[in-house]
């Protein structure tokens, strides 16, 4: 890891790392309330979709901390105004959505409503290590000396409490000593890749560059990129991805160089319930963001901005998704499916 603890549940508060401070300022924030959270999550003090899952249940378990003590009646009353609360911070990211329901479910049928609450969340906690471990592990075996991986945003151990999803992949192969380099999106409009991949190759002394996304096809092109590795929002069960805006524009490209392209993501990103990628809800976030660049306009007043957080990449684009049960190749209706059921 980046020997930074990207969250954690403490006596009845939740302690995150501000990660809109990266790379300049480590400085955390208690959260001691469940609206706390929920602006952490909006404002991208934590962010990528597992760590997004892993906030929004100790969230849960926080209320039912500060509540337990409460009649059962009351106590799920508050858990689900907290539920409702977090369920609306992000849309795009399904961990955040299966987490909740998982903690919600977990809640509702058990007697000991607060202590299996708080249980449930770190068991999700848990598991999303345990999955980046497992990612790690079976992406590690697509790499070989030599390769440059070119990934996008940041789907590091920052992003998901672990390793990290792709960068998990990309770690576990410098470990097991594969020489290989990094190149980095610098990912506007927030700079995820510049702000935090980065940093977190840079603690681990995996050689890295940092291109602006400008700069993708030209890297490909002539700069030796040997494959993409980047993370996932949501999946469909087609294998159509969301993920960080400019995704779909790099896959593209790959594929137009013959590199084989692939995304990093635990089945909980797997979202079974829609069939293809154009059910994906796409988040829309403030034009500021846009607008500004380190607190400076950078456009002239009245101008209209569009700033979509995410896109899709269609599936024939994805040479395999590596996820904790195994890499999974096209058709990827099938092998997700297979995925699931072993
Ligand atoms: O807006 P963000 O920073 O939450 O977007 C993050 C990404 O798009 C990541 O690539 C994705 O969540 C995977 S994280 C393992």
């Amino acid at each position: 890891m980046i020997g930074l603890k990207v969250i954690e549940l403490k006596d009845s508060s939740v302690i995150i790392l501000d990660q809109t401070l990266l790379p300049t300022e480590v400085k955390y924030i208690e959260c001691e309330d469940v609206e706390c959270i929920a602006e952490a999550i909006e404002n991208l003090r934590i962010r990528g979709a597992p760590a997004i899952g892993v906030a929004a249940a100790l969230g849960m378990a926080i209320t039912a901390i500060k509540n337990a003590d409460k009649p059962s009646e009351i106590l799920l009353i508050e858990l689900k105004k907290s539920y409702d609360r977090l369920k609306k911070t992000r849309p795009t990211a399904v961990n955040l959505f299966w987490a909740l329901d998982r903690v919600i479910k977990r809640a509702e049928s058990s007697k000991n409503i607060a202590a299996e609450t708080v249980k449930e969340a770190l068991r999700i906690h848990d598991e999303t290590k345990i999955s980046d471990k497992r990612i790690g592990e079976y992406g590690a075996d697509l790499l070989e000396d030599g390769d440059v991986v070119l990934t996008h945003c940041n789907a590091g151990g920052l992003a998901t409490t672990g390793i990290g999803t792709a960068l998990g992949v990309i770690k576990t192969a410098w470990k097991q000593g594969k020489k290989i380099k990094v190149i980095a999106d610098e990912t506007r409009p927030l700079l995820q890749g510049a702000r935090l991949t980065t940093f977190e190759m840079v603690a681990e002394e995996i050689p890295v560059d940092l291109i602006c996304d400008n700069m993708a096809a030209f890297a490909m092109k002539n700069l030796g990129v040997t494959k993409v590795i980047v993370g996932a929002d949501r999946i469909a069960r087609n294998g159509d991805t969301a993920n960080k805006i400019g995704t779909y524009g790099i896959a593209i490209l790959a594929k137009e160089h013959g590199i084989p392209f692939y995304v990093a993501a635990p089945l909980s990103t797997i979202d079974v319930g829609i069939a293809t990628g154009e059910e994906i809800p796409i988040e829309y976030r403030n034009p500021r963001e846009i607008k500004f660049f380190n607190n400076k306009r950078v456009a002239p007043d009245g101008v209209g901005i569009l700033n979509p957080a995410f896109d899709v990449t269609p599936n024939e684009y994805i040479t395999g998704i590596i996820t904790d049960k195994g890499v999974l190749k096209p058709p990827f209706e099938e092998s997700i499916e297979k995925a699931f059921k072993s």
